[in-house]
């Protein structure tokens, strides 16, 4: 039997183990977030668990599709979360979270970068569109954030 080729497109373990990178922090907030939905409280508590949850359910689609697309180029996907901060109180959950989608946007950034530099469409143009979401998301957060000082 022939033996299964390997991928068109070649890229650096650089790029790749920022992917890994990338990956970690997905399920982080995957599990932040929905952990978040989960211990909500209070009155301002109810206005934000929907959006949290469909926050989380984004994240989580985030780290498939990221995982897809370095197990394709011949990485092995974590499975290990970055340190997850759930929080105590609302303002405590969602300062943390604006935290966590500004080191989204930064490493996406790199990440786009990258792969236009390596010539990886693919992974370029995945990167831009969820940035596009992380950058929603950052929205969604400082302006949650306004309402609870
Ligand atoms: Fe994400
Ligand atoms: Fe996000």
């Amino acid at each position: 039997m022939a033996e299964k080729k390997g991928p068109v497109v070649k890229v650096s373990k650089e790029l790749m183990d920022m992917l890994n990178q990338a990956i970690a922090r997905e399920i982080q907030v995957a599990i932040q977030y929905m952990w978040q939905h989960v211990m909500w409280g209070g009155v301002k508590g109810f206005a934000v668990k929907d959006e949290l949850q469909s926050i989380a359910v984004e994240e989580m689609k985030h780290a498939e599709s990221i995982a897809e697309r370095l197990y394709y180029l011949g990485g092995t996907p974590t499975t290990k979360p970055d340190p997850i901060f759930v929080g105590s109180t609302l303002k405590e959950m969602i300062e943390q979270d604006v935290k966590d989608e500004e080191v989204a946007i930064r490493l996406y950034q790199k990440i786009v970068a990258k792969a236009k530099a390596e010539n990886d469409e693919t992974t370029n143009h995945l990167f831009r569109d969820i940035l596009e979401q992380e950058e929603d998301h950052h929205d969604t957060f400082t302006t949650l954030l306004e309402d609870l000082d």
